[in-house]
């Protein structure tokens, strides 16, 4: 969602603006904005994508600057509810990401006092606050300002004639970038990944200062805090296209090397027994969104299987609002970006009750590790397309190493199969890495889905959750209606809509449990005409006389089996959607990191 920068040093702001907002942009937005001190302030703003912006952008020198992308929630995608915003006297300008609850009754009031409003956004209030309360100290006049705000907020703000620049967070992620006679506040890392790999986390509540050279940061009362520096370890390269024509193709050519590395800091977990140090917890509770909800799905069948321990799962967005039994599970919260803002606040929940929590999340530092209680991170590097790919693929690894770990654990594996699951997943980058090598296959069979208005996918078992997960990718980023179903349930309803204009997406893994069944379900669609592309193990030739085109995977057990065809789907939800010309990247109406509730 939005994405904020901020700069003072001895750079060109613009530059440095434009080319942040540029790595922000993987994060969704509708509008861009940005407002520099040349001495005077000078802002622009621009409906549409940034190079919308760039084009109009006249050279402005200047070395303190803010910028902003913007997800439109309170009033639509313009011009005028671009960010930022500045105040009556043009001297002071914001940034904001997140909601203002209250900013109603603030823009009456305020209003009242005679101040201009120019949009139907909720943040204008917030330059007006700041206004309100500013005699000389844009620090006091942001903490006073804040005080007055209910909702969430990662605000930054500067004012015309001071080099500082002032930003402040409730439940929205910043950062501060740390230079050399420069530094910086981001949303996020990848915004600064050019600049530098140092960095601080901003905490909750917390109000920073910075200038060139100087760098405070506040708690919540008003005391400084000192704060170590972080290095991160990705580099601007990891966060380009290498060539690629997308980022999501990019990301899952990168999924044998996520896997290898997700697999790295895995083991350590199980040497080590680094994580869950005790197991005294007889059931586990799986909260997250959109495809982390769908990995958690996948979960709850391998840590079931593995562990022999029940599992339930709760939608993020559900999970705060439901009754809650008094139950005690292990509480596991999955979010890659570890900011979304439904999954945090399952996270705060799950910790009311009483609930012991475990974060599963690829972004260190993110708002999600300091919210649970341990984490286990997928280390699959950053993902700028906005579908999820090689994280979700990782964030199956963490949970067959959990798996291990609680089963070994509480005894229901042993030795021997422990090492058995272990080795199975140490095959996964070279499977991983089979499937990619029959992209051009797989590009060819998406063809099928290319002018489809609908596609069913359906599976069994372990697989249900992976055609889920099948159908979501295709739909979020081709915008073809796709549902995914367990194959029992479709003579219950869907098989009604059926015909020779509807795919039918089968996954049918030889040695599991409902192979024979889903040969019956197969048999049941092609007798409505759909045309069906089946996913098996190589060498069925069963189900390739029951399907149009086939499309076969490395035999691996069953349990292991959501890895392989989840890459099938991946690339057929691409290639299907790089032929209906969709933008893959930044899918309309979505955005990465989904901060509001
Ligand atoms: O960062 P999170 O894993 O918490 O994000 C949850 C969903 O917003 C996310 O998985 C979304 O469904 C993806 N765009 C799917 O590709």
């Amino acid at each position: 969602m939005c994405g904020i920068i901020g700069y003072t040093g001895y750079r060109q702001a613009s530059e440095v603006l434009m080319e942040a907002l540029k790595r922000l942009e993987y994060r969704g937005y509708d509008s861009a904005g940005i407002a520099i001190l040349s001495p005077n302030l000078s802002m622009h703003k621009q409906k549409g994508e940034l190079d919308r912006l760039r084009v109009r952008l006249p050279k402005i020198e200047g070395n303190v600057g803010i910028g902003h992308t913007r997800w439109a929630t309170c009033g639509k995608p313009s011009n005028e509810n671009a960010h930022p915003f500045v105040d009556c006297t043009g001297k002071i300008a914001i940034v904001h990401n997140g909601i203002i609850e209250n900013y109603m009754q603030l823009k009456e009031q305020l209003g009242l006092e005679s101040n201009r409003f120019t949009s139907q956004t909720d943040t204008e209030v917030i330059v007006h606050l700041i206004e309100k309360h500013f005699n000389g100290n844009l620090l006091d006049a942001v903490r006073l300002a804040m005080n007055e705000i209910k909702g969430t907020y990662a605000v930054a703000a500067m004012v015309q004639g001071s080099n500082e620049l002032i930003a402040a967070r409730k439940e929205n992620p910043l950062v501060i970038g740390v230079g050399v006679n420069e530094n910086f506040i981001a949303s996020d890392v990848t915004a600064l990944l050019s600049y530098t790999n140092k960095v601080k986390y901003v905490m909750d509540g917390e109000i920073v200062s910075i200038t060139p050279d100087r760098i405070r940061i506040f708690d919540p009362e008003g005391n400084e805090v000192q704060r170590e520096d972080f290095v991160v370890t990705w580099n601007a390269e990891d966060a380009q296209k290498g060539g690629f024509s997308h980022f999501m193709l990019k990301e899952i050519f990168e999924e044998p090397q996520a896997i290898h590395n997700s697999l790295l800091g895995a083991l350590d977990i199980i040497k080590n027994g680094d994580i869950l140090p005790n197991v005294q917890f007889n059931s586990i509770k799986m909260i997250a969104c959109g495809s982390s909800f769908n990995a958690a799905m996948v979960g709850k069948y391998i840590m079931e299987e593995m562990a022999k321990i029940p599992v339930t799962l709760e939608l993020a967005s559900e999970y705060r609002y439901s009754p809650g039994a008094k139950e005690f599970p292990l509480v596991i919260l999955i979010s890659q970006s570890g900011e979304t803002a439904d999954t945090l606040a399952a996270a705060r929940e799950a910790r009311r009750r009483g609930c012991r929590t475990l974060g599963i999340t690829n972004v260190i530092g993110s708002t999600l590790t300091r919210e649970v209680d341990e984490v286990v991170y997928t280390r699959a590097g950053p993902e700028i397309g906005v579908a999820a790919t090689k994280t979700f693929i990782t964030q199956l690894i963490a949970l067959y190493i959990i798996a291990i770990r609680v089963g070994y654990a509480k005894r229901a594996l042993g030795h021997d199969s422990m090492w058995g699951y272990l080795n199975e997943l140490r095959k996964m980058p070279g499977i991983v890495q089979s499937v990619l090598d029959r992209a051009s296959e797989i590009e060819k069979a998406s063809n099928i889905l290319v002018e489809a208005r609908d596609v069913f996918f359906i599976g069994r078992n372990i697989n249900y959750p992976t055609v889920l997960e099948g159908a979501l990718k295709l739909k979020e980023i081709s915008y073809i209606h796709a549902e995914g179903y367990a194959a029992g349930e479709l003579k219950h309803g869907p098989l009604a809509l059926l015909d020779s204009k509807t795919p039918v997406i089968a996954v049918a893994i030889q040695k599991d449990l409902t192979y024979d069944k889903m040969l019956a379900n197969i048999s049941e669609v092609a007798a409505r005409e759909s045309p069906v592309l089946a996913i098996g193990c190589e060498g069925d030739r069963e189900l390739a006389q029951l399907s149009d085109v086939q499309i076969s995977v490395p035999c691996v057990q069953p349990l292991f089996s959501p890895i392989p065809v989840t890459i099938v789907f991946q690339l057929l939800s691409y290639y299907a959607a790089n032929k209906r010309g969709c933008s893959i990247d930044k899918p309309k109406n979505l955005a990465k990191s989904v901060t509001v509730e």
